[in-house]
């Protein structure tokens, strides 16, 4: 990776998941890190109204002020809902709303939006909502790309692929899957679907695979990417997903 993550316009990835719990706003957060390690300009943008958790993963919970609903219903600009994250070079976040009802936003808004962004950085990593109900299709107008995040769960994967072919009839034509909390000790003893299986249930190709590891739920709860921590497996999986991922 390194400066040629940089596109001309940006891009923008919705993850999303079937199943709620899998590891998408870990995901979301860990990827952004990674690429903004790698030297490439990032927006995390949370579309979870009401239930948002990016800010408390990347431990700028203190200093939302304003979020997406603010710059959609012009309270305020897009550059002063943006949040800064210091710890990286150009990491910065976009809150959901989270103690006021939000309502009038529209597939027209998010692409507005999506394409105001897109001028200015090089990714902009969405943490969708879990399902395939109206903020799914809120939140997939106008995205470039899907991930779809399961886990090696046959729940994950039946709801995972339902969010697929919904994402393919919304007309989000380039999607992936990424499969999270694997524990290479289980595969092979049939206990828990295998990569094989995983393959087979999916029309998509496979972005990677992120490891189960306590310390992505610690840093999680403390309030930094676990991938701050480079030399760990972990880092390494975030590493080979942003290379498979933006080549
Ligand atoms: N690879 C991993 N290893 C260990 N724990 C993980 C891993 N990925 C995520 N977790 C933990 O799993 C829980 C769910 O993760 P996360 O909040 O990212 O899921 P989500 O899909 O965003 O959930 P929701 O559907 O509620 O938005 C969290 O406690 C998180 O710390
Ligand atoms: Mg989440």
């Amino acid at each position: 990776m390194g400066k040629q993550v940089q596109n001309i316009m940006g891009e923008v990835i919705l993850v999303a998941s079937g199943k709620g719990g899998v590891g998408k706003t870990t995901f979301t957060a860990n990827l952004g890190a990674t690429l903004a390690l790698h030297g490439a300009r990032v927006v995390l943008m949370d579309l979870n109204m009401g239930l948002r958790n990016l800010d408390i993963y990347l431990g700028l919970e203190n200093e939302v002020l304003f979020d997406v609903a603010d710059v959609i219903s012009g309270v305020c600009s897009v550059r002063k809902a943006l949040i800064r994250d210091h710890r990286f070079p150009e990491l910065y976040l976009l809150s959901a709303a989270q103690y006021k009802e939000v309502i009038g936003i529209t597939p027209a808004h998010m692409e507005a939006l999506f394409n105001k962004l897109k001028e200015n950085f090089d990714f902009i990593l969405v943490d969708g909502p879990v399902g395939v109900g109206e903020n799914l299709k809120l939140s997939a107008s106008g995205v470039d790309r899907a991930i779809v995040v399961v886990t090696p769960d046959y729940s994950a994967l039946r709801n995972g692929d339902m969010v697929d072919r919904k994402l393919q009839e919304m007309g989000v034509a380039s999607r992936c899957h990424l499969i999270n909390m694997v524990k290479p000790e289980l595969f092979g003893r049939k206990v828990v679907p295998d990569l094989g299986e995983v393959a087979n249930m999916f029309r998509t190709s496979l972005a990677g695979i992120v490891q189960y590891d306590e310390n992505v739920n610690i840093a999680n709860n403390c309030g930094y990417p676990v991938v701050c921590k480079r030399d760990t497996y972990i880092a390494r999986n975030f590493d080979v997903i942003g290379k498979r991922l933006f080549g």
